[in-house]
């Protein structure tokens, strides 16, 4: 059987797959993708593939893997795979939520301090030498323990950010599709229409996911409903956000600065102008990348695929449904 993987992975965690029972396709450079025609190339044989969020699944790539029997994407988010086709097509959907959660949570963390005390910036006016004498207010930013935060988007992830948070004395309010009364009383946190959210919250944090309803949920209108002094940080999905608009805000000093580590286009071209200003802060999709998050989310991938592969329930199957349907 064969398993195709689109990217290196020099982990000891990939030792979970027995060598010898199967034949391992793996790209073989660090740092860039499979490109998309030996990718085609390669899943027409694959019994299984292992990709993560820079890969599409869409129908081509379906109609070309004549042999699929699972796929696992070493990923919480799924909105690079097409999973209607799969379902269709019986094929299981693995993923990797819960063991990065806390790894996301702690970059939204970092992106909210990085941003409120602008750590950047001060940075660079060191190394630009400009640093001349401490000042009374030189780099004055905002403070995090005591104030409000609004997460939007009340899943796993942010149930850890709301933990943490509170451990801040933060004040922590949600929007959700759902109303989340068990979190609500377990986490001491409110649950706010958006607008209000956007209107009181010093910290907005985006966790929804990439979805038709979520697309753009961030626009002008809505930016423009935050303080002046508040963060918007996003480590969920850049289609989430209007880039244009939240530059124009961020421009206008509309709002205080941003935190991201999401894109709509990936990787962000350096001359974005979103790049350009001083209170936005971007780091590359690393939300979950801590090398022990890492090695679990490997891990999973990797028993998705193999249980997958010997006909057996995914640890975690986005479309569970291909087990039961008919
Ligand atoms: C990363 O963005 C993920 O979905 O795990």
């Amino acid at each position: 059987m064969k398993i195709l993987i689109s990217r290196k992975i020099e982990s000891e965690v990939m030792q979970l797959i027995p060598k010898d029972e199967f034949d391992i396709v793996m790209w073989k450079e660090e740092n860039s993708i499979m490109p998309r025609d030996l990718f085609l190339k390669e899943v027409v044989d694959a019994d299984a593939i292992f990709i993560n969020v820079t890969d599409q699944i869409d129908e081509e790539v379906l109609s070309c893997a004549k042999k699929l029997k699972v796929i696992g994407t070493m990923a919480v988010g799924f909105d690079n795979i097409d999973i209607k086709e799969a379902t269709k097509r019986n094929i299981p959907v693995g993923h990797t939520p819960d063991v990065l959660s806390e790894a996301v949570a702690e970059l939204a963390l970092t992106l909210m301090f990085a941003s409120a005390r602008r750590v950047v910036e001060s940075m660079n006016y060191i190394k630009a030498s400009e640093w001349t004498s401490w000042g009374p207010y030189l780099f004055a930013g905002q403070k995090i323990t005591g104030a409000k935060l609004g997460i939007i988007g009340m899943g796993r992830i942010g149930n850890e950010l709301a933990k943490m948070a509170r451990g801040l004395n933060m004040d922590v309010s949600y929007y959700n599709r759902n109303r989340k009364i068990e979190t609500e009383k377990k986490l001491q946190v409110h649950y706010k229409d958006l607008n209000t959210l956007l209107q009181e919250s010093d910290y907005v944090v985006m966790l929804a996911p990439a979805t038709k309803e979520t697309y753009h949920m961030m626009k002008y209108e809505q930016f423009a409903l935050m303080k002046p002094t508040s963060i918007f940080v996003n480590v969920s999905r850049g289609t989430t956000v209007d880039e244009n608009d939240l530059y124009k805000v961020l421009k206008e000093k509309k709002i205080y600065a941003a935190g991201l580590d999401v894109f709509e286009n990936e990787p962000i071209d350096e001359n974005h102008p979103l790049l350009s200003l001083d209170n936005v802060i971007a780091v590359p999709h690393i939300g979950s990348a801590t090398v022990e998050t890492r090695d679990k989310m490997v891990e999973i991938t990797l028993k998705n695929i193999l249980n997958g592969l010997k006909g057996e329930p995914l640890l975690h199957a986005v479309n569970p449904e291909v087990y039961t349907k008919k």
